[in-house]
Protein backbone atom coordinates (compact mmCIF):
# COMPACT_ATOMS: atom_id res chain seq x y z
CA UNK A 1 0.00 0.00 0.00
CA UNK A 2 1.17 3.57 -0.52
CA UNK A 3 0.72 6.56 0.62
CA UNK A 4 -0.25 10.14 -1.16
CA UNK A 5 -1.31 13.63 -0.57
CA UNK A 6 -2.43 16.75 -2.07
CA UNK A 7 -3.19 20.32 -0.45
CA UNK A 8 -6.56 22.25 0.01
CA UNK A 9 -6.12 25.82 -1.43
CA UNK A 10 -7.81 29.02 -1.46
CA UNK A 11 -7.65 31.92 -4.16
CA UNK A 12 -6.49 35.17 -2.98
CA UNK A 13 -7.06 37.14 -6.32
CA UNK A 14 -8.00 35.91 -9.98
CA UNK A 15 -10.64 33.27 -9.83
CA UNK A 16 -12.98 33.45 -13.45
CA UNK A 17 -9.97 36.01 -14.57
CA UNK A 18 -7.02 33.38 -14.99
CA UNK A 19 -9.16 30.95 -16.94
CA UNK A 20 -8.52 34.12 -19.78
CA UNK A 21 -4.93 34.29 -19.08
CA UNK A 22 -4.97 36.79 -16.19
CA UNK A 23 -2.21 36.63 -13.78
CA UNK A 24 -3.85 35.14 -10.01
CA UNK A 25 -2.93 34.18 -6.51
CA UNK A 26 -3.56 31.54 -4.48
CA UNK A 27 -2.70 30.01 -1.23
CA UNK A 28 -2.16 26.32 -0.46
CA UNK A 29 -3.71 26.02 3.29
CA UNK A 30 -2.30 23.43 5.55
CA UNK A 31 -5.07 20.73 5.34
CA UNK A 32 -4.56 18.25 3.03
CA UNK A 33 -6.06 15.23 1.52
CA UNK A 34 -4.75 11.58 1.62
CA UNK A 35 -5.16 8.92 -0.55
CA UNK A 36 -3.91 4.95 -0.12
CA UNK A 37 -3.47 2.62 -2.94
CA UNK A 38 -3.49 -0.59 -2.87
CA UNK A 39 -3.40 -2.96 -5.32
CA UNK A 40 -6.33 -5.85 -6.01
CA UNK A 41 -6.61 -9.26 -8.03
CA UNK A 42 -9.93 -7.03 -10.26
CA UNK A 43 -9.04 -4.82 -12.95
CA UNK A 44 -9.62 -1.38 -13.13
CA UNK A 45 -10.32 0.60 -9.90
CA UNK A 46 -12.08 0.82 -6.72
CA UNK A 47 -12.64 3.84 -4.32
CA UNK A 48 -13.68 4.27 -0.56
CA UNK A 49 -14.19 7.97 -0.15
CA UNK A 50 -13.94 8.81 3.34
CA UNK A 51 -12.99 12.61 2.80
CA UNK A 52 -14.90 14.93 5.69
CA UNK A 53 -17.59 16.77 3.65
CA UNK A 54 -20.49 18.95 3.39
CA UNK A 55 -24.12 17.35 2.90
CA UNK A 56 -24.44 16.82 -0.53
CA UNK A 57 -20.61 17.38 -1.53
CA UNK A 58 -19.57 14.30 -3.15
CA UNK A 59 -22.91 12.95 -3.97
CA UNK A 60 -22.83 15.90 -7.06
CA UNK A 61 -19.66 15.45 -8.02
CA UNK A 62 -19.45 11.69 -7.88
CA UNK A 63 -19.79 11.14 -12.14
CA UNK A 64 -16.75 13.97 -12.21
CA UNK A 65 -15.37 11.90 -10.01
CA UNK A 66 -15.17 8.73 -11.74
CA UNK A 67 -14.33 10.83 -15.22
CA UNK A 68 -11.94 11.98 -13.17
CA UNK A 69 -9.73 9.11 -11.94
CA UNK A 70 -10.07 7.37 -15.23
CA UNK A 71 -8.28 10.29 -15.99
CA UNK A 72 -5.88 9.65 -14.14
CA UNK A 73 -4.89 5.79 -14.41
CA UNK A 74 -5.32 7.29 -18.45
CA UNK A 75 -2.65 9.55 -17.51
CA UNK A 76 0.28 7.57 -14.95
CA UNK A 77 0.25 4.70 -17.62
CA UNK A 78 -0.04 1.88 -15.53
CA UNK A 79 -2.14 -1.04 -17.21
CA UNK A 80 -5.18 -1.79 -15.03
CA UNK A 81 -6.96 -4.12 -17.27
CA UNK A 82 -5.90 -8.17 -15.19
CA UNK A 83 -5.03 -6.30 -11.63
CA UNK A 84 -6.36 -3.08 -10.12
CA UNK A 85 -6.23 -0.51 -7.24
CA UNK A 86 -8.01 0.07 -4.12
CA UNK A 87 -8.27 3.94 -3.21
CA UNK A 88 -9.08 5.12 -0.15
CA UNK A 89 -9.42 8.91 0.18
CA UNK A 90 -9.11 10.52 3.23
CA UNK A 91 -7.23 13.37 5.16
CA UNK A 92 -8.38 16.73 6.99
CA UNK A 93 -9.18 18.69 4.45
CA UNK A 94 -13.13 19.33 4.14
CA UNK A 95 -14.88 18.71 0.43
CA UNK A 96 -16.24 22.02 0.05
CA UNK A 97 -16.84 23.63 -2.74
CA UNK A 98 -13.42 26.59 -3.07
CA UNK A 99 -11.30 24.34 -0.99
CA UNK A 100 -9.65 22.79 -4.37
CA UNK A 101 -11.10 19.39 -2.97
CA UNK A 102 -11.41 18.04 -6.54
CA UNK A 103 -7.70 18.90 -7.30
CA UNK A 104 -5.84 18.03 -3.83
CA UNK A 105 -7.38 14.70 -4.26
CA UNK A 106 -6.44 14.31 -8.22
CA UNK A 107 -2.39 15.33 -6.58
CA UNK A 108 -2.93 12.69 -3.69
CA UNK A 109 -3.85 10.13 -6.11
CA UNK A 110 -1.54 10.65 -8.26
CA UNK A 111 1.30 10.99 -5.46
CA UNK A 112 0.16 7.30 -4.18
CA UNK A 113 -0.18 6.08 -7.71
CA UNK A 114 3.76 7.07 -8.22
CA UNK A 115 4.70 5.38 -5.11
CA UNK A 116 3.05 2.03 -5.75
CA UNK A 117 4.57 1.75 -8.93
CA UNK A 118 7.76 3.65 -8.10
CA UNK A 119 7.08 5.68 -11.50
CA UNK A 120 9.82 8.15 -10.78
CA UNK A 121 7.35 11.04 -11.47
CA UNK A 122 8.76 14.43 -10.13
CA UNK A 123 6.13 17.19 -8.60
CA UNK A 124 5.90 18.73 -12.30
CA UNK A 125 4.82 15.61 -13.85
CA UNK A 126 2.49 14.81 -10.56
CA UNK A 127 1.04 18.56 -11.48
CA UNK A 128 0.56 18.01 -14.94
CA UNK A 129 -1.40 14.81 -14.26
CA UNK A 130 -3.17 16.10 -11.71
CA UNK A 131 -4.46 18.45 -14.37
CA UNK A 132 -6.11 15.72 -16.49
CA UNK A 133 -7.63 14.67 -13.27
CA UNK A 134 -9.41 17.43 -12.68
CA UNK A 135 -10.60 17.77 -16.31
CA UNK A 136 -12.50 15.21 -15.40
CA UNK A 137 -14.74 17.55 -13.06
CA UNK A 138 -14.45 20.85 -15.21
CA UNK A 139 -13.65 20.71 -18.89
CA UNK A 140 -10.81 23.40 -19.01
CA UNK A 141 -9.57 24.27 -15.73
CA UNK A 142 -7.08 27.02 -15.47
CA UNK A 143 -5.06 24.65 -13.78
CA UNK A 144 -4.45 26.81 -10.52
CA UNK A 145 -5.73 25.10 -8.12
CA UNK A 146 -3.78 21.68 -9.12
CA UNK A 147 -0.63 24.17 -9.13
CA UNK A 148 -1.21 25.22 -5.95
CA UNK A 149 -2.26 21.36 -4.66
CA UNK A 150 1.13 20.01 -5.77
CA UNK A 151 3.86 22.79 -4.63
CA UNK A 152 1.80 24.96 -1.92
CA UNK A 153 2.85 28.24 -0.48
CA UNK A 154 1.88 30.90 -2.09
CA UNK A 155 1.70 31.00 -5.92
CA UNK A 156 1.84 33.81 -8.74
CA UNK A 157 -0.01 31.82 -11.33
CA UNK A 158 -0.47 32.34 -15.25
CA UNK A 159 -2.29 30.38 -17.65
CA UNK A 160 -0.75 30.40 -20.67
CA UNK A 161 -3.42 30.51 -23.47
CA UNK A 162 -1.58 28.65 -26.38
CA UNK A 163 -1.46 25.53 -24.07
CA UNK A 164 1.28 25.78 -23.19
CA UNK A 165 3.06 25.12 -19.71
CA UNK A 166 1.78 27.66 -16.85
CA UNK A 167 4.19 29.89 -15.74
CA UNK A 168 3.90 30.33 -11.88
CA UNK A 169 6.34 31.25 -9.48
CA UNK A 170 6.34 30.92 -4.83
CA UNK A 171 5.98 34.65 -3.28
CA UNK A 172 7.32 34.21 0.12
CA UNK A 173 6.68 36.73 2.29
CA UNK A 174 8.51 38.40 5.37
CA UNK A 175 6.02 37.63 7.76
CA UNK A 176 2.78 35.41 7.38
CA UNK A 177 -0.80 37.00 7.18
CA UNK A 178 -3.62 35.96 8.68
CA UNK A 179 -7.04 34.62 6.50
CA UNK A 180 -10.56 33.28 7.80
CA UNK A 181 -11.99 31.00 4.73
CA UNK A 182 -16.22 30.56 5.73
CA UNK A 183 -18.16 27.63 3.59
CA UNK A 184 -21.59 28.50 2.48
CA UNK A 185 -22.44 25.02 1.98
CA UNK A 186 -23.62 25.41 -0.65
CA UNK A 187 -21.85 23.16 -3.68
CA UNK A 188 -21.27 24.68 -7.07
CA UNK A 189 -20.48 23.08 -10.76
CA UNK A 190 -17.13 24.96 -11.76
CA UNK A 191 -18.25 23.73 -15.57
CA UNK A 192 -21.43 25.80 -15.38
CA UNK A 193 -20.04 28.79 -13.53
CA UNK A 194 -17.19 28.91 -15.82
CA UNK A 195 -19.33 28.09 -18.75
CA UNK A 196 -21.78 31.40 -17.73
CA UNK A 197 -19.16 33.73 -17.76
CA UNK A 198 -17.94 32.24 -20.90
CA UNK A 199 -21.23 32.53 -22.81
CA UNK A 200 -21.50 36.66 -21.13
CA UNK A 201 -18.11 37.36 -22.09
CA UNK A 202 -18.85 36.14 -25.76
CA UNK A 203 -22.21 38.21 -26.25
CA UNK A 204 -20.79 40.68 -24.53
CA UNK A 205 -17.01 41.50 -24.57
CA UNK A 206 -16.54 45.12 -23.98
CA UNK A 207 -18.30 44.64 -20.72
CA UNK A 208 -15.55 41.67 -20.05
CA UNK A 209 -12.56 44.07 -20.79
CA UNK A 210 -13.42 46.70 -19.26
CA UNK A 211 -13.92 44.64 -15.97
CA UNK A 212 -10.47 42.47 -16.74
CA UNK A 213 -9.11 45.59 -17.02
CA UNK A 214 -9.59 46.76 -13.72
CA UNK A 215 -8.92 43.24 -12.86
CA UNK A 216 -5.49 43.21 -14.42
CA UNK A 217 -4.35 46.91 -12.44
CA UNK A 218 -5.60 45.62 -9.25
CA UNK A 219 -3.63 41.90 -9.07
CA UNK A 220 -0.19 44.16 -9.74
CA UNK A 221 -1.36 46.52 -6.76
CA UNK A 222 -2.03 43.50 -4.36
CA UNK A 223 1.22 41.84 -5.32
CA UNK A 224 2.83 44.58 -4.91
CA UNK A 225 0.92 44.98 -1.67
CA UNK A 226 1.63 41.20 -0.30
CA UNK A 227 6.04 41.69 -0.87
CA UNK A 228 5.97 45.25 1.04
CA UNK A 229 3.41 43.82 3.91
CA UNK A 230 0.63 45.95 2.84
CA UNK A 231 -2.12 44.16 4.83
CA UNK A 232 -4.56 47.55 4.55
CA UNK A 233 -4.36 47.78 1.12
CA UNK A 234 -4.30 43.43 0.36
CA UNK A 235 -7.20 43.99 1.77
CA UNK A 236 -8.44 47.13 -0.09
CA UNK A 237 -7.63 44.91 -3.34
CA UNK A 238 -9.74 42.04 -2.00
CA UNK A 239 -12.76 44.20 -1.46
CA UNK A 240 -12.13 45.64 -5.09
CA UNK A 241 -12.00 41.91 -6.55
CA UNK A 242 -14.99 41.40 -5.16
CA UNK A 243 -16.93 43.91 -6.47
CA UNK A 244 -15.39 42.47 -9.89
CA UNK A 245 -16.42 39.03 -8.85
CA UNK A 246 -20.08 40.35 -8.23
CA UNK A 247 -20.60 42.30 -11.75
CA UNK A 248 -19.07 38.91 -13.74
CA UNK A 249 -22.51 37.54 -11.68
CA UNK A 250 -20.62 34.78 -9.86
CA UNK A 251 -21.03 36.32 -6.57
CA UNK A 252 -24.46 35.52 -4.85
CA UNK A 253 -26.35 36.74 -1.41
CA UNK A 254 -25.09 34.05 0.69
CA UNK A 255 -21.36 34.84 -0.26
CA UNK A 256 -22.25 38.77 0.08
CA UNK A 257 -23.55 38.33 3.32
CA UNK A 258 -20.57 36.38 4.79
CA UNK A 259 -18.45 39.17 3.11
CA UNK A 260 -20.43 41.71 5.13
CA UNK A 261 -20.37 40.36 8.39
CA UNK A 262 -16.40 39.88 8.26
CA UNK A 263 -15.91 43.36 7.38
CA UNK A 264 -18.36 44.42 10.25
CA UNK A 265 -16.35 42.16 12.60
CA UNK A 266 -12.51 43.19 12.00
CA UNK A 267 -11.88 41.90 8.22
CA UNK A 268 -9.63 44.05 6.10
CA UNK A 269 -10.57 42.71 2.94
CA UNK A 270 -13.24 40.50 1.97
CA UNK A 271 -14.41 38.56 -0.78
CA UNK A 272 -15.53 34.99 -2.19
CA UNK A 273 -12.96 33.06 -3.54
CA UNK A 274 -13.44 29.76 -6.12
CA UNK A 275 -16.24 29.00 -8.58
CA UNK A 276 -18.87 31.17 -6.71
CA UNK A 277 -22.64 30.77 -6.79
CA UNK A 278 -21.69 28.85 -3.35
CA UNK A 279 -18.65 27.89 -2.34
CA UNK A 280 -15.95 29.91 0.32
CA UNK A 281 -15.73 33.28 1.37
CA UNK A 282 -12.42 34.67 2.87
CA UNK A 283 -11.59 37.65 4.95
CA UNK A 284 -8.37 39.10 5.91
CA UNK A 285 -7.62 39.48 9.24
CA UNK A 286 -4.87 42.81 10.59
CA UNK A 287 -3.63 40.03 13.48
CA UNK A 288 -4.02 36.68 15.18
CA UNK A 289 -6.92 37.90 17.49
CA UNK A 290 -8.97 39.44 14.98
CA UNK A 291 -8.69 36.23 13.22
CA UNK A 292 -9.93 33.99 15.66
CA UNK A 293 -12.49 37.13 16.43
CA UNK A 294 -13.68 37.07 12.84
CA UNK A 295 -13.82 33.14 12.79
CA UNK A 296 -16.23 33.09 15.62
CA UNK A 297 -18.55 35.38 14.36
CA UNK A 298 -18.96 33.72 10.74
CA UNK A 299 -19.56 30.18 12.59
CA UNK A 300 -22.29 32.09 14.95
CA UNK A 301 -23.52 33.34 11.44
CA UNK A 302 -24.38 29.71 10.10
CA UNK A 303 -21.19 29.63 7.76
CA UNK A 304 -21.60 25.49 7.10
CA UNK A 305 -17.90 25.65 8.17
CA UNK A 306 -15.00 27.67 8.76
CA UNK A 307 -11.23 27.46 8.90
CA UNK A 308 -8.39 29.95 9.92
CA UNK A 309 -5.15 29.75 8.40
CA UNK A 310 -1.65 31.49 7.70
CA UNK A 311 -0.31 32.15 4.29
CA UNK A 312 2.90 33.73 3.17
CA UNK A 313 5.73 32.23 4.44
C1 LIG B 1 -12.10 27.46 -9.49
O1 LIG B 1 -11.47 27.11 -8.26
C2 LIG B 1 -11.39 28.63 -10.09
C3 LIG B 1 -11.92 29.10 -11.45
O2 LIG B 1 -11.12 30.22 -11.82
C4 LIG B 1 -11.81 28.02 -12.51
C5 LIG B 1 -10.38 27.68 -12.89
O3 LIG B 1 -9.45 28.39 -12.50
O4 LIG B 1 -10.24 26.69 -13.63
C6 LIG B 1 -13.36 29.57 -11.37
Amino acid sequence: MSIGSGRGKTILFGEHFVVYGMPSVAAGISSVTIAKVSRTDSPGWTIDDRRPAVPGYKEKKLNEQRVSIDNIMQHVCVDLSTDGVYIELEGDLTCASGFGASAASCVAIARAMNEEYGLGLNDDEINRIAYEGERGYHGTPSGLDNTASTYGGLIWYIRDLSGGPPKFETLRLKKPMYLVIASTGLTASTTEVVGDVRAKKEKNPEWFSSIAKDYTILVHKARDALFSLDAIEVGKQMNRNHELLQSLTVSCDELDNLVTIARDNGAIGAKMTGTGRGGNQISLAPDEVTMIQIADVLKKSGAAFVQSTTFGI
